[in-house]
């Protein structure tokens, strides 16, 4: 798993072998340097006995940082076997139409871009305090004419016979709510982004109406790794870390949790939600917490605390081996 841009990037950040997973950082080239930025994109290669797949799971915020450590990172993303969308937020999603258009022609055939839900191509904003954040709409025709198929994976799916996406991700723990600032722009009543199928109420809100968000079709990412248990990735974890998790465990039938890869998005949440969020982790028991993104220093620093040794601190360009 290679973290190709993150939030962070820290070329003093610890590698090397720990019990069960090999921690490494790219080399720090001051002439071809890694980019960090608000976003979030992975490089996730599996084997499975002979067979090696790769899969591409979000897209950062933008295409130069993006592409650019691909570059650093001697990553091929015309390899790809498939591609993952965790979710509509720009910041996920923000280079794949550059992307796109850049591999057109050069992606192996029938390359599929598995989403979690209409959601993800609806026009998604957040309102904050300080202002009004626009995340835009990915456009799902301009991807389908650039050659990508796109599947709505409602339902858990295995991803080219190595990886599973969640599906759908039920809420079952309390403490863990959608963030407040996030909306979704209704579309025409007749549209897929028709305010009906993302509100649990009943009340009809018009085309151009800002309702709550509640992240309907975010989806994880999850590999069952040999001898070592599940490695969830949550990628914004906007549906909670711990639903997440729970989903990944459902679906496969699989209790035992190797790895739980995120962001987490704690970084506004209470103090009482991170002592529960960290609790909750307390019991699943993973050997290894690697919090990226919009995790906050406030969950690194509490499982810094409770679960020094499970701790993987993130930095963009780390590539995490698992099961080797
Ligand atoms: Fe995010």
């Amino acid at each position: 798993m290679t973290n190709v841009v993150d939030n962070i990037y820290d070329i003093f950040a610890k590698g090397g072998k720990l019990d069960t997973v090999t921690v490494q950082r790219a080399a720090f080239d001051p002439r071809a340097s890694l980019l960090s930025q608000h976003g979030l994109a992975y490089h996730l290669e599996s084997l499975r006995g002979s067979e090696q797949r790769e899969v591409l799971l979000d897209f950062a915020l933008t295409e130069g940082n993006l592409l650019n450590n691909y570059g650093v990172l001697k990553l091929e993303p015309t390899r790809a076997d498939a591609l993952i969308l965790s979710h509509g937020h720009l910041d996920h999603y923000g280079a794949l139409p550059d992307l796109a258009r850049m591999a057109q022609g050069k992606w192996k055939p029938g390359l599929t871009l598995y989403a979690g839900g209409e959601d993800t191509f609806c026009h998604c904003v957040v309102v904050t305090p300080g202002g009004t954040v626009d995340q835009g709409t990915l456009d799902r025709p301009a991807l389908e004419a650039r050659g990508i198929q796109v599947l709505l994976a409602r339902q858990p799916m295995a991803v080219v016979g190595h990886a599973f996406v969640t599906g759908q991700i039920p809420r079952v723990t309390d403490f863990e709510k959608p963030p407040a600032a996030a909306r979704l722009m209704a579309g025409p009543m007749d549209s897929a982004c028709a305010a009906s199928h993302f509100r649990p109420t009943k009340v009809e809100a018009k085309a151009g109406d800002l309702v709550a968000d509640n992240f309907q079709g975010e989806h994880a990412t999850v590999y069952h790794v040999k001898d070592r248990g599940l490695v969830v990735i949550t990628s914004c974890g906007h549906a909670g870390v711990i639903n997440s998790v729970r989903q990944a465990q459902k679906a496969s039938g699989i209790q035992k949790v190797h790895a739980i890869v995120g962001g987490f998005h704690l970084a506004p949440a209470p103090d009482e939600v991170v002592a529960k969020t960290v609790a909750a982790f307390k019991e699943i028991g993973p050997d290894y917490i690697v919090p990226m993104h919009c995790t906050g220093m406030n969950t690194i620093m509490a499982v810094h605390m409770a679960m020094p040794r499970t701790l993987v601190m993130p930095s963009t360009g780390t590539r995490v081996v698992f099961g080797a």
